[in-house]
């Protein structure tokens, strides 16, 4: 007997049965008289990982005032909370009528963004702020935004901290879903279970990455710190990086370029070499 049984999948099946921990977000935006208006939004994901185009994609109800907003204005701001403001997060989900602040209702600061119009909220501690890269409206059904990141702004403290440290110090809160749209359930992730990747014997070795141009030896070294799975990757942006240059050849210098100008830091190479 299998201890396996088909559900029925019903409207807001993501959230009734299926259990999906989502990221919590507060999404800042202006309407078209510069009224602040303030929503939580979960449907939300990293899109394009690369710092070239970095975007991230929403899903909204497409009668929601933060949609309605950012088809006319192109602007919006993602604020994570901790979860110490969950109350006031909250707060923001009410059906607030149009035109209202909800963050008037709530503890939060509103401060100004560095590239967008929509303000920022302070007590959040991790912020991206996006103009809108394509905006996709599915019939009936949700409106999704492709958000180009302007700028992603986090509190000065936690630029130096490393991940576990920076994991407590945010604080961050799972949303667990909701029971009718009533009941909204939350968790942080106060158990933090560490898993070391390594890499199977089989692993790609270095010497399946293929390069389309000439690498000298500096680069073909910092390429081989690079973790095989990665090296594809890198080597189609480093090659295209030479190409905006108008570079036939990638030298070791071109490489730091690259690798500084996407944040990269020397630090971070030596982590990628040492495999830690
Ligand atoms: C934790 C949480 C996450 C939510 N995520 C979304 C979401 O991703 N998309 C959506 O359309 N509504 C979402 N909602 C519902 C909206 O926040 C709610 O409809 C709100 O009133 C919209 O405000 P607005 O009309 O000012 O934009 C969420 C609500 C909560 C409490």
């Amino acid at each position: 007997m299998s201890r396996k049984k088909e559900i029925k999948i019903k409207p807001f099946w993501y959230s009734d049965i299926w259990l999906w921990p989502k990221l919590i977000t507060i999404i800042t935006t202006l309407d078209k008289n510069g009224v602040v208006n303030a929503g939580p939004y979960s449907h939300i994901m990293q899109y394009d990982v690369m710092t070239k185009n970095p975007r991230m994609l929403i899903g909204f109800r497409q009668d929601s005032h933060t949609f309605v907003n950012i088809e006319e204005t192109g602007e919006f701001v993602v604020n994570c909370p901790s979860a110490s403001h969950l109350d006031d997060m909250m707060e923001t989900a009410k059906f607030y009528p149009e035109g209202i602040n909800e963050l008037e209702f709530t503890k939060f600061t509103q401060i100004p963004s560095k590239k967008v119009s929509p303000p920022s909220l302070e007590e959040c501690p991790q912020i991206a702020e996006c103009t809108v890269d394509e905006i996709i409206k599915l019939e009936k059904s949700t409106g999704i935004v492709i958000g180009k990141i302007e700028a992603i702004v986090v509190d000065k403290e936690l630029v130096s901290m490393g991940r576990e440290q920076r994991i407590k110090a945010m604080d961050l809160p799972i949303g667990m879903g909701d029971e009718a749209r009533q009941t909204y359930y939350h968790t942080t992730a106060e158990t933090l279970i560490k898993h070391d990747l390594g890499q199977p014997k089989t692993a790609m070795q270095g010497a399946d990455a293929k390069t389309s141009m000439d690498w000298d030896n500096d680069a073909t070294e910092m390429l081989m710190g690079v973790p095989p799975p990665l090296r594809k990757m890198v080597i189609e942006n480093t090659e295209e990086f030479a190409v905006e240059k108008n570079e036939n050849k990638v030298s070791g210098e071109l490489f730091k370029e690259l690798a500084k100008s996407v944040g990269m830091d020397p630090e971070v190479m030596e982590r990628f070499r040492s495999g830690g």
